[in-house]
C-alpha cells in the first residue's frame, strides 16, 4: 500500500484493482456526481476509471489516489491531480469527491488542503485549478477555504465550470529562461 499523505482524520494512497467494489458504489450514487460526470457511474465504469488512474500514476507519478478513513480503514472517496488543458493552456487540476455519508464533517476541505500541500511540496507546483460546477456550493467553499481565487467561468464538455486557481501566472509553476 503506498501512501502519498497523511491528514489527521485520512490518508490517501494508491488506488488499486481492489478499490473498484467500494469506489463502484460512491460513484454510483447520483448525489455525488452530479457536478461531477453529471450522472452516475457503474462498476464497469469505474473499473475502467480505475485502470486509467493506475497507469496514469505510473506515466506521471501522481493521479487520483484514495482518501481513506485513518480510524477504520474505509474507503470514502478519491482525491488527487489532474493534468488538463484548459483553453489550450496545461493545468493541474485538485480534483476530490467523498461518499455521501461523508459529507459536512469538514472531510472535503481536510482532503483538498492535503491534495494542495502535495502538488506545492512534493511536486513543487506553484499553481493549481479546481474546476468547480456553478452550482457546487459546497465544493466552491472547499477552495475558497483553501484561498483559492475564482478566475472565469469556462464551457467544459459540455457544462460550465467555474475556474477557481491557487495562484496566478506560470501556469505550471515552472520558470524557464
Ligand atoms: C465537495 C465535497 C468534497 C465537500 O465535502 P465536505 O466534506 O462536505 O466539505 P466540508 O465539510 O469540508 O465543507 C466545506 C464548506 O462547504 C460548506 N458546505 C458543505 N456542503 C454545503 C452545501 N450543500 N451547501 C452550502 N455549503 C456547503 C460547509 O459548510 C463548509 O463551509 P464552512 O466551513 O464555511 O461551514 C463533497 O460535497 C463531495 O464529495 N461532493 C461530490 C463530489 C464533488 O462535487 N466534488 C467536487 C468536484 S469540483
Amino acid at each position: 500500500m503506498s501512501v502519498v499523505a497523511t491528514t489527521d482524520r485520512l490518508f490517501l494512497r494508491h488506488l488499486a484493482p481492489a478499490d473498484i467494489d467500494a469506489l463502484g458504489v460512491i460513484q454510483a450514487d447520483p448525489e455525488v456526481m452530479r457536478y461531477v460526470s453529471g450522472r452516475p457511474l457503474s462498476r464497469d465504469e469505474t473499473a475502467a476509471q480505475v485502470d486509467r488512474i493506475v497507469a496514469y500514476q505510473t506515466a506521471l507519478g501522481f493521479s487520483l489516489w484514495g482518501v481513506v478513513d485513518r480510524a477504520t480503514d474505509a474507503l470514502l472517496g478519491r482525491a488527487g491531480l489532474l493534468v488538463q488543458i484548459i483553453d489550450g493552456v496545461p493545468e493541474v487540476e485538485v480534483a476530490y469527491l467523498l461518499a455521501r455519508a461523508s459529507w459536512g464533517r469538514g472531510l472535503g476541505t481536510e482532503v483538498a488542503e492535503a491534495v494542495g500541500r502535495h502538488a506545492r511540496e512534493v511536486i513543487g507546483l506553484r499553481r493549481v485549478v479546481a474546476l468547480v460546477h456553478p452550482a457546487n456550493v459546497a465544493s466552491a467553499r472547499v477552495v475558497t477555504k483553501l484561498g483559492f481565487a475564482t478566475e472565469r467561468r469556462i464551457e467544459w464538455h459540455g457544462e460550465p465550470r467555474d475556474v477557481f486557481a491557487s495562484a496566478t501566472a506560470d501556469p505550471v509553476g515552472v520558470c524557464l529562461p
